[in-house]
């Protein structure tokens, strides 16, 4: 099989790129491990960027959003005894959504398939190859066990975390840089209304809570939880009554509702970059590249920000004018640094130790973001995200 652009990874950054490159008249094929309906049910971001908002919608796939999405004005930060609540928009004139990746992955795959976009699902053993010349290709074996070769004129690694593209960058020119953190989250889902306008980001001594949202209906907490926390160590009870410890049932007046959980996982929390995102033919994108904590809901809107560099730099390449992909690492990796500080920042805010050294500079920090103009927009910028270009 024959292509112009093999994208590896049928997640949010592949299955966009695909659109815009279609819009520019660039020919796909998008190649995948799981199946449609695996990719199109993981439950994970569910924060949008004024700017991945703005994309969706000049590219036609904003009406759904627009629909069943919530605008949402700021968030909560708090700590025992204080919530404060930090308008953005009054802040930097820019504002969130809440909509989850499962609703925009379902918007981008019904598109591709409105456009008749070649996918490959199922696949194994993928394989890359020969991308220092101008054929390179990419080698699988198909759902029915037959071996395959896609040649193209350009290769996208959007395989996340654990494709093999990142890892397809020669050691010699390939520089990582990584952090673990000391702690996971466990999220769940549940069929209960949310107790709160907005997002509650909560420190606590006991740890970190979170309280998110996908409807009117459902709601989505999340919980720090040690590294390698069983989540069968964690009964419906024990897990309301942290959330209600952490995110403070009873102070002020305001009650946290439950229901029932219908989802529960634990995730662990790294930040992750490796640069350059370009190696010959092969470029990375999304969370091939890069990995954050979830904390500042970045990892989604990061993904869309890389392809939305990357499609016009792939056109202008594929019809002889190589600027914009010789800039495209650059160019990416500075809004990466900036997303993977702001990430980093928000997690060691938030999340509590024993340390009381940092516990009390964490206070600290809380109370000037709170109660700054200058720190709250500080926060504020970053969280509703800087425009694409940045
Ligand atoms: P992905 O969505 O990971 O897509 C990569 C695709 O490549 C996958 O479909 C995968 O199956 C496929 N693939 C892998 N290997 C191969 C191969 N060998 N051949 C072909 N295809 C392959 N971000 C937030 O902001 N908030 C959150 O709450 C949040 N929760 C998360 C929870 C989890 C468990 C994870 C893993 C991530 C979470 N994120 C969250 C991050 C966010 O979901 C990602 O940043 C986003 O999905 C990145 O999109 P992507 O397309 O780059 O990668
Ligand atoms: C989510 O709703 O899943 C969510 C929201 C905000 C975050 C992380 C996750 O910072």
């Amino acid at each position: 099989m024959r292509t112009q652009v093999a994208i590896v990874g049928a997640g949010p950054a592949g299955v966009l790129l695909s659109h815009l490159l279609a819009a520019d008249g660039i020919e796909s094929v998008v190649l995948e491990t799981r199946s449609e309906e695996y990719v199109a049910s993981r439950i994970r971001a569910g924060i949008l960027e004024q700017s991945t908002v703005d994309l969706l919608t000049d590219i036609g796939l904003g009406d759904r959003l627009a629909r069943e999405g919530d605008q949402h004005h700021g968030i909560y930060l708090q700590w025992p005894g204080e919530r404060h609540h930090l308008d953005f928009v009054d802040l930097v004139g820019r504002s969130v959504w809440v909509y989850g990746q499962t609703e925009v992955q379902k918007d981008l795959v019904a598109a591709a398939h409105a456009r008749s976009q070649a996918f490959v699902y199922e696949i194994s053993d993928t394989a890359l190859h020969d991308l220092e010349t101008d054929r390179p290709s990419v080698t699988y074996t198909d759902a029915n066990g037959a071996s395959q070769r896609l040649e193209a004129d350009v290769v996208v690694g959007c395989d996340g975390s654990f494709g093999p593209s990142r890892g397809a960058v020669p050691e010699r020119v390939r520089r990582t840089w990584g952090r673990t953190y000391p702690y996971s989250w466990l999220g769940i889902l549940a069929d209960v209304a949310p107790s709160t306008d907005e997002l509650i980001y909560a420190w606590h001594p006991d740890g970190f809570a979170l309280h998110s949202m996908r409807s009117s209906s459902v709601s989505r907490f999340y919980l720090q939880v040690p590294n390698d926390t069983d989540v069968a160590t964690w009964s419906d009870d024990r897990i309301w009554d942290g959330l209600a410890t952490r995110l403070g049932h009873g102070q002020d007046g305001w009650e946290l509702a439950t229901g029932t959980i219908t989802d529960r996982s634990v995730l662990p929390m790294r930040s992750f970059v490796q640069q350059p995102m370009r190696h010959g033919r092969l470029f990375l994108a999304g969370d091939a590249a890069h990995l954050v904590p979830p904390t500042g809901a970045k990892g989604l809107n990061l993904a869309v920000a890389d392809v939305a560099l990357l499609a016009p730099a792939l056109t202008a390449l594929l019809k002889g004018d190589a600027a914009l992909a010789d800039a495209y690492s650059d160019a990416a990796l500075r809004r990466v640094w900036r997303c993977t500080h702001f990430s980093w920042w928000m997690t060691t805010m938030l999340h509590s130790n024993d340390d009381p050294f940092d516990r009390e500079l964490q206070l600290s920090q809380l109370r000037w973001v709170a109660s700054s103009r200058a720190g709250a927009a500080g926060l504020a910028e970053n969280y509703a995200g800087l425009p694409i270009g940045f």
